[in-house]
Parts: structure tokens; sequence; C-alpha cells
């Protein structure tokens, strides 16, 4: 509820403000330029105005703040979708030459395709929890997981994964369980995304995506995007602080509505879940 909004009772206001600026003043060229090209070359975040909106935004920034602590992690960095999260992530690895991922089926069909048809030069092993250790090579920059999966719900033992992964980052797409139910760091992941689109936004009107990590990795996140350009607009950035808000009573509710429907269909005799037709709801 506060994260990203303590300055607000200071500013008078009770809502975010919303900055849409794409430029900001600059009265001193030489300046800005050099600050430009600190944020390109280290990612760290810029004190004062972010001279130019590809670099970053205020009100993203709250919403990435607010993920941030959330999830458990230094940082958050906020992108146009999931899928720009995603290839973020993947650009970041492979532009320190680690170009191979390990990772677990089922993934998001989206996450599969753009792993699979190596579309960013990437190279993917598919595994098995049980294969990881075996799969990693010395080029290895990502293990990734998600849980519970898209669409078939399996879920994965994360403390477990971590610990095959070595010093290789696990990454945990944890947009079904939001970290309401689950916080993967806490169980020795490094890396967390999220499908903004879904839960965080919660009322199907925002596109966005965001990656949970250490202070470092986020630098050259934010070096990825920067140059890359797939900003969250700042509208998106304020709908996503505004559904953190509810995030919890909505967790609530959906997963009080998936209980009863559990039960319903577990006793419906139309139902192939049905207890009546000898196929226990599992
Ligand atoms: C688990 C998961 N990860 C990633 C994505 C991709 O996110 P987006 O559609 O926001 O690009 C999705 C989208 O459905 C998803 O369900």
């Amino acid at each position: 509820m506060h994260a990203g909004r303590e300055d607000l009772a200071d500013l008078g206001l009770h809502a975010p403000p919303i900055d849409l600026s794409t430029t900001y003043p600059s009265y001193d060229a030489r300046a800005e330029a050099a600050r430009i090209d600190e944020f390109a070359t280290t990612g760290a975040r810029l004190d004062g105005p972010p001279v130019y909106a590809r670099l970053d935004n205020p009100t993203v920034a709250r919403f990435e703040e607010a993920l941030a602590r959330l999830e458990g992690t230094d940082a958050a960095v906020a992108f146009a979708s999931g899928m720009a999260a995603l290839t973020a992530v993947l650009l970041a690895r492979a532009s320190q030459g680690l170009r191979h991922v390990v990772a677990v089926r089922p993934l998001y069909g989206c996450s599969d395709h753009l792993l699979d048809a190596g579309l960013l030069g990437t190279e993917v092993t598919w595994t098995d929890p049980a294969g990881i250790a075996e799969a990693i090579r010395p080029d290895t920059g990502l293990v990734m997981v998600e849980s519970p999966a898209n669409p078939t719900l399996a879920e994965a033992d994360i403390r477990a994964l971590a610990h095959s992964c070595g010093s290789v980052p696990l990454l945990v797409d944890n947009t079904f369980a939001t970290p309401v139910l689950q916080r993967p760091v806490e169980q020795g992941a490094r890396i967390v995304l999220h499908s903004a689109t879904k839960y965080l936004g919660g009322h199907g009107d925002v596109m966005g995506g965001v990656v949970a990590c250490d202070e470092e990795f986020a630098r050259t996140l934010r070096q990825v995007r920067f140059a890359t350009g797939g900003v969250l607009h700042p509208l998106a950035g304020y709908l996503l602080l505004r559904g953190l808000s509810t995030l919890p009573v909505r967790v609530r509710a959906a997963s009080t509505t998936a209980a009863e429907l559990v039960r319903r269909l577990a006793t419906d005799p139309g139902s192939p879940a049905s207890t009546t037709r000898g196929s226990a709801a599992r």
C-alpha cells in the first residue's frame, strides 16, 4: 500500500502524479549529455530529472519500487510487456557472453517460442527439474522456470531448483502466483519476472512486464531498456501501481473462487473431474 507512495503526503497528494514528459528542461547541454552517457554505460539510476523518458520515468519508478518491495529485491525494472521484460533479460545475459539458457517446460507459449526459435541468438536446452545441473554449461547465463506454469499450472520446487543452479541465476516467472502467494527470491531465485498484464494490473486494461532482481543486474537491464526502447508507458505505470493496492484482496478472492469451483466440479456428475465418475479431483 505504501511503497512507491511515501512522499505523497508531503506533496499534499493522495493519488500518485502521472508524469507524461518525454523530455525535460535542460540548462546545460554538455552536462546533460554526460548524464545520458553515464546512464547508458552504467545503468545507475539518475539523480534529478530523467533527461529523456527512455532513461527513466518518475511514475513508472513508483511502480518499480513497490514491486521490488513486494518481491523482496533491491530493485525492479519495468517494461512495455512481459515479453519485452524477458527479451531484456536474455539480451542482458547475452551481452555478457552467456547465450545459453536452461529452461524447464512448460513455459508460457511465447516464452517457449522466443527461446526455442533462437530469435535473440540464444540457445536453449530444455530439461526437467532433475536434469538442470547436468544441462548447465560454462556459457549458461540463465536457468528459467515458471511456477505455477501457464497453462498447466504445474508447480516447481523452487528451493531445490535454485540449489541445482549453483552460481547460474535462476529466473522464476511468478506471473501466476504473484508475490502475495510466492516470493521466489526467498527460496533462492535471483531474478523474478512478471507479465504485469495479468494479476498485477488486475483489470484487463494495461500491458506491462517487470523484472525484480539485485541492483547489479537491474543496471544491466536499464542499459538494455534504454538502448532497445521497450519502456513502460507512465499511464501503464500508474495503473499497475494502483493494481498493486488491491492485489492481496483480489488474490484472496480468486483463490476462494477457485476452491469453490473445485468443490463444485468434483461433485458435478457432468464434469470430467467428478468423483462420481471415478476420477477424483486432483
Ligand atoms: C506466465 C506468463 N509469462 C509471460 C507472459 C508474457 O507477458 P505479456 O503478454 O505481458 O507480454 C504471459 C502472457 O500471457 C504469461 O502468462
